[in-house]
């Protein structure tokens, strides 16, 4: 059996399907960057499992490049919006991601996002970097404040949930905004109010998304969602890029429509927009929601463990679409 994994992942992942597979060929991309799409279509050649990153398009072409043999394309992430899911149910492959081991990493890192575009602390960074802080000053870098104010999540799901529970130390109004509402336990869990996008968008202080990629949220945020929000307000963004509009966000930072912005994602990673690069308002990181030790153990433990279900003729725990 041969399992392709694209790039090099946490040793706990291979140690798992050694552990569980001892006769599997286990090859992985050597590179550790995104895979050319050549070399993807190449190595995935006679595979029965692939694991593949969020950069990977796993479409009909990939699948057909593996062969007829191919039983699982296991996501090493928990979207997967790269994954063809139609094409695989089509072709009778299993198609897994890696949810809840990466909820608190990413809602740590939308926090970081948060407080760092609110206090406009990568502008300060960059200033005391640059030699040019002069000392403080009584209107130095104003920010905008967190602590009391309102907190909007679009996309209500674990991550949404997880970065609502930590409003809660900030003493937070919480509003959401889901295609799909809460019970109403979990609402009142989480001192979480359901809204429709429109308030969500007036009344945040803080608006963060989490919810998917998908054809209804490419694109939720152009410069019309921009115009609504409050001037002082500041957008974050975890989930994918394209949920975003990037131009129109580089224009509502330009023209002062919004105060600032904390992205950890992009419309063409790995590419970033250049006049996004220039906007000092604009906290850009790169892609590192679940880039903790511990949670990218636990993302390749995962993806190792839906890989050995399917290839022993179980249901994989994890299926984003399963097939028996
Ligand atoms: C995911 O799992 O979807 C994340 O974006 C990877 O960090």
């Amino acid at each position: 059996m041969k399992i392709f994994i694209t790039r090099p992942i946490p040793e706990a992942g291979i140690e798992s399907l050694k552990d569980a597979l001892d006769d599997a060929q286990i090859e992985v991309g050597r590179e550790d960057r995104v895979m050319s799409r050549e070399t993807l279509l190449e190595g995935v050649k006679g595979a029965d499992a692939i694991m593949s990153m969020l950069s990977d398009r796993m479409d009909g072409e990939a699948m057909d490049a593996a062969g007829p043999q191919l039983k699982v394309v296991a996501n090493f992430a928990v979207g997967y919006d790269n994954i063809d899911v139609a094409e695989a149910r089509r072709r009778g492959i299993h198609a897994t991601n890696t949810p809840g081991v990466l909820t608190e990493a990413t809602a740590d890192l939308a926090w970081t996002l948060i407080m760092c575009a609110a206090r406009r602390a990568g502008e300060g960074e960059r200033l005391l970097r640059a030699g040019a802080w002069e000392g403080w000053g009584p209107q130095q870098l104003l920010g905008v404040s967190v602590f009391g104010q309102i907190l909007g999540i679009f996309g209500m799901g674990r991550i949404g949930q997880a970065v609502a529970r930590r409003a809660r130390g900030f003493n937070m109004t919480v509003l959401y905004h889901d295609a799909n509402r809460l019970d109403s336990e979990t609402e009142t869990q989480l001192s979480a109010t359901f809204v429709d996008k429109d308030t969500l968008l007036a009344q945040s202080d803080i608006v963060s998304i989490h919810c998917p990629l998908t054809e209804q949220t490419r694109h939720a945020f152009t410069l019309a969602e921009f115009r609504r929000m409050k001037p002082t307000a500041v957008l974050v963004n975890t989930s994918r890029g394209p949920v975003v509009k990037e131009e129109d966000l580089i224009l509502a930072l330009k023209e002062g429509v919004i105060f600032g912005a904390g992205l950890d994602v992009y419309e063409r990673e790995p590419e970033v927009h250049k006049a996004l690069l220039r906007e000092e308002r604009a906290v850009l990181l790169p892609h590192l929601g679940s880039a903790t030790m511990e949670t990218r153990n636990a993302m390749a433990r995962t993806a190792a463990a839906n890989i050995v279900a399917a290839l022993r003729g179980e249901r994989p725990r994890d299926c984003v679409s399963c097939c028996a």
